[in-house]
């Protein structure tokens, strides 16, 4: 038995979290219970590297220290909760996963995608998400959202040209590979947003209940 691996990306303040409450209780209304879990994180362990990760820290982090933390977090989620849910059958939603080490890490920092290529075959062999969602904003928009909502984290405090790397290097993903990527204009109204989700949930009910 093998579930299901979905996972939710796009740059900050893309709405992506808000969406995978939305499209978790839409499974759920069809009887499909997924396990919902986050990267950075997603178990103790894996959640106190995030906060390495994310806090300020008055010593510089390297681009390597970073890609590698990313990195020691997800091996931790993958064999704790992952994959042991998987093998159950369940229906696990990721909100980001390593489309995010290519963006932030390889597009945002600049470290070369055969690097980290390295990183997700050793951590997760085989193992890729089965349909990626990617809630896509322009950078102007998702960086104000981002400001109007708390305290900007490491990350959130980078430069609109990083962020600009960042929503390419999704975009160019997704292009590379639409059977597995779904882009979602995530700038509209929830109503706009949850319409254009509609299609993936019943593609993952149909594949729950086939
Ligand atoms: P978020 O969960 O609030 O979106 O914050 C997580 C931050 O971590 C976000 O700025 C993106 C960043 N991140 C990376 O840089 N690389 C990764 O591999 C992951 C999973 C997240």
């Amino acid at each position: 038995m093998s579930g299901m691996f979905i996972t939710f990306e796009g740059p900050e303040g893309a709405g992506k979290s808000t969406n995978l409450q939305l499209f978790a209780a839409a499974l759920r209304e069809a009887d499909c219970d997924p396990l919902l879990t986050r990267e950075p994180g997603g178990t103790p362990i894996a959640e106190r590297i995030r906060e390495v990760l994310l806090s300020h820290h008055e010593e510089p982090m390297s681009s390597d220290a970073e890609l590698l933390l990313m990195f020691a977090a997800r091996a931790q989620h993958l064999e704790q909760l992952i994959k042991p849910a998987l093998a159950q059958g369940q229906v696990v939603i990721s909100d980001r996963f390593t489309d995010a080490t290519y963006a932030y890490q390889g597009g945002g920092r600049g470290i070369s995608s055969q690097r980290i290529g390295v990183l997700e075959d050793w951590v997760q062999g085989s193992l890729r998400p089965d349909l990626t969602l990617v809630f896509d904003v322009p950078v102007e928009v998702g960086m104000q959202r981002a400001r109007a909502r708390s305290e900007l984290d490491r990350f959130e405090v980078e430069q609109s040209a990083f962020f600009e790397a960042v929503r390419n290097s999704y975009l160019q993903r997704a292009a590379a590979d639409p059977q597995r990527y779904h882009v979602i204009d995530a700038s509209g109204s929830l109503e706009q947003v949850a319409a254009q989700m509609q299609p993936m949930v019943a593609r993952v009910l149909e594949r729950w209940h086939a």
